[in-house]
């Protein structure tokens, strides 16, 4: 069995000879190459290289060399043909079928580079020579220095029909060859847009353009891009897809950006040639693009064998967008551990070459170092514009989320990406995190630390109030709970607003006995976190048990009775009516039915959660009708925050009566 030398090179691409050589020798990395005790001799230092980018193996002991194919001959004790299918089987390749044809073809192809480095070259005369002066004009006018020209060989197609056919039928190319490599065509086929009649039965493909050699990872030429000069419809021009050239699987520039790949640890897409060259030229010498279609599968596997996250460059405008979302479903289903993309955003209306000619390399670079993950497209993606007003629409974007983490085919990344993509929508829906440093991290790191906000307030809950009013959320007036940035807020530490929380409710039922006595099955079994506030709420129970229509005046007088004055007077001092605006005497017990109603839901989920759901169960249980209304309370303030456990220390008792 034969194999083509295109399939082999194929197989030595796919597979890295420190992948197969590592299952029997431990390799040490050492700069760009590994090192290892040789597998061919015996020896107590390590003499045994593998270089990856070469793709050989090498003994400086005993002159063992090869490359991935040799190492699994030597090493198997396989033939050449059972080692090409057993590494190709591990690639996940598809062994072709060797046939006459296929080594016909072969063979055709090896002469073809040769008509190919024919053609460069002669377009590089015409640049350099008489009929070049209007194209080496565009040249300079675009600040492509003479050294960059020659560096990326850059030519010309002059402006007259048949010159190139007579050029290369002098050299001993003909005609077919010239149409296999696709820089002539037979004229009864599709005229291309810029071919015209030469008067012979051939179109010339290119014809004035600025010529752009593509090569391969190897870098011999296979193809051509053409600038246009002169008017044409087809501002660039690739050569056909011929045996040499496959459009999908190549990258502009891809020879030589592999080696300045390994030293920089960076690799640059862009979208033209004109970038590539550019870039190349500032400083970035590991540019490459695809040849005027969005980025392939292929082509992506081909960008992690020089790097890990290769920086995709945008276009800032919504085209450039659209196209990077696509980049981005591409990629999913295909990312690897360790193995993803970076997407760096220009400005609107820039690409990398304007924005080096306009603002300089540094921007560039700066635009390059604030590229975004592939996670962070993924969102900004999925969360464009979707509406999080209702429960429904959350969990139909929780759903979409879903879906789209879902196409990642490694399950470990798959995991990690879920983690992210729920974390970041439980922040954007709005969840509370315990532990004051976490949040106030949380919130730092949202940029919701606007200065409006008061310092040392809770910041879940003032997140939440900013995110409200961002989306400008039409609550009913009597359900708002809004915070107003512009209030300004008492500088309480957590502890002592947890207690301010309970001073507020006693103080609601102490001004407002009506709602103590309207409330008083659920309040008896309510417990509040300090023992002494604990005690006098069973003691203002009591009371009312008693006698359900006292007022006031007569309530103050019975807790009086019961040794609570001074208490009491810290409970109505100013600072608790400022807190809780709703245990004003002069609000409407309305207001403070409302009040008490949220702040006892909220002890009580606290409450619920210390007795580990046992308590709930008994709630369950005894539901009557003031349990009914106690629920009802409990699946309000759940909707509020979206379902997620309420932090009883960012609870604003305030907030409620601001709104009225
Ligand atoms: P652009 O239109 O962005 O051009 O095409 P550019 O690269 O900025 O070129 P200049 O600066 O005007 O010279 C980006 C890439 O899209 C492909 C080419 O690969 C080009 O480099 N393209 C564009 C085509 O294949 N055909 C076209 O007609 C235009
Ligand atoms: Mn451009």
């Amino acid at each position: 069995m034969s194999f083509t030398p295109e399939f082999l090179d194929e197989l030595r691409a796919r597979v890295p000879v420190s992948g197969v050589v590592g299952r029997k020798v431990k390799l040490t990395k050492r700069g760009r190459e590994f090192s290892g005790l040789c597998p061919f001799h015996n020896e107590k230092t390590p003499s045994f290289t593998v270089n990856d980018d070469k793709g050989f193996y090498h003994c400086f002991g005993c002159g063992a060399h090869g490359d991935v194919i040799t190492f699994v001959t030597e090493t198997e004790g396989l033939s050449f043909p059972e080692s090409v299918e057993r590494l190709a089987e591990q690639a996940g390749l598809q062994v072709p079928k060797a046939t006459r044809e296929e080594a016909e073809r072969s063979k055709k192809r090896a002469s073809l580079y040769d008509v190919m480095e024919e053609i460069a070259k002669w377009f590089e005369e015409q640049l350099a020579g008489d009929t070049g002066k209007e194209a080496r004009n565009y040249v300079n006018r675009r600040g492509l220095r003479p050294e960059t020209v020659s560096r990326f060989r850059l030519g010309y197609s002059p402006n007259q029909r048949g010159l190139i056919r007579k050029a290369m039928n002098a050299r001993g190319i003909d005609d077919e060859q010239l149409v296999d490599v696709g820089v002539i065509k037979h004229s009864d086929e599709d005229r291309r847009k810029d071919g015209r009649k030469d008067g012979s039965e051939y179109w010339d493909y290119f014809i004035h353009r600025l010529m752009f050699p593509i090569t391969d990872r190897r870098g011999r030429i296979i193809a051509f891009g053409g600038r246009a000069l002169g008017d044409s419809k087809a501002k660039y021009l690739n050569s056909p897809d011929t045996i040499l050239f496959h459009k999908g699987k190549v990258l502009y520039n891809l020879a030589s950006a592999r080696q300045a790949a390994h030293d920089l640890g960076e690799v640059v897409v862009t979208e033209g040639y004109m970038d590539v060259i550019a870039l190349s030229q500032a400083g970035f010498p590991s540019a490459v693009a695809p040849l005027g279609t969005a980025v392939t599968e292929d082509q992506i596997q081909e960008l992690w064998r020089m790097v890990p996250e290769p920086v995709l460059c945008l276009d800032g405008d919504t085209a450039g967008i659209r196209a990077a979302h696509r980049v981005v479903e591409r990629a999913l289903p295909i990312i690897q551990p360790g193995k993803s993309l970076r997407f760096a955003t220009l400005p609107e209306g820039e690409d990398p070459d304007s924005l080096i000619q306009t603002q300089g390399s540094a921007q560039m670079r700066e635009v390059l170092r604030t590229a975004k993950p592939l996670s962070e497209m993924l969102w900004r993606k999925t969360t464009m514009g979707a509406d999080i007003e209702t429960p429904e629409r959350r969990a139909a974007l929780k759903a979409e989320l879903r879906r789209q983490f879902s196409a990642i085919t490694d399950k470990d990344l798959r995991f990690e990406y879920q983690k992210e993509m729920f974390r970041r929508f439980d922040e954007l829906t709005g969840v509370t995190i315990k532990g004051a440093a976490q949040s106030a991290a949380q919130a730092g790191r949202q940029g919701y630390d606007s200065p409006g906000y008061n310092q040392g307030y809770n910041k879940p809950f003032r997140k939440q109030a900013g995110r409200k009013q961002n989306r400008n959320r039409q609550w009913g007036k009597k359900d708002s709970f809004e915070l107003d940035p512009r209030i300004p807020r008492p500088n309480l530490p957590a502890r002592k607003l947890a207690q301010r929380q309970e001073q507020v409710l006693l103080a609601t039922l102490i001004n407002h006995p009506n709602v103590l006595s309207k409330q008083l099955e659920d309040l008896a079994s309510l417990r509040l976190p300090s023992e002494e506030y604990n005690r006098v709420l069973q003691d203002l129970v009591d009371v009312i048990v008693r006698d359900p229509d006292l007022d006031r005046e007569a309530l103050k007088c019975q807790l009086c009775d019961k040794g609570y004055s001074r208490l009491m007077d810290e409970l109505l001092s100013p600072a608790v009516m400022d807190h809780g605006k709703f245990a004003r005497p002069a609000t409407d017990s309305y207001a403070a039915e409302h009040g008490v109603t949220h702040i006892a839901a909220m002890f009580r989920e606290k409450q619920a959660e210390q007795e580990k759901g046992v308590h709930s169960r008994e709630f369950a249980a005894n539901m009557d009708e003031t349990g009914l209304t106690q629920l009802e309370a409990h699946k309000q303030l759940r909707q509020e925050t979206s379902g997620v456990a309420i932090d009883l220390d960012s609870y604003d008792p305030d907030a409620y009566e601001d709104s009225h």
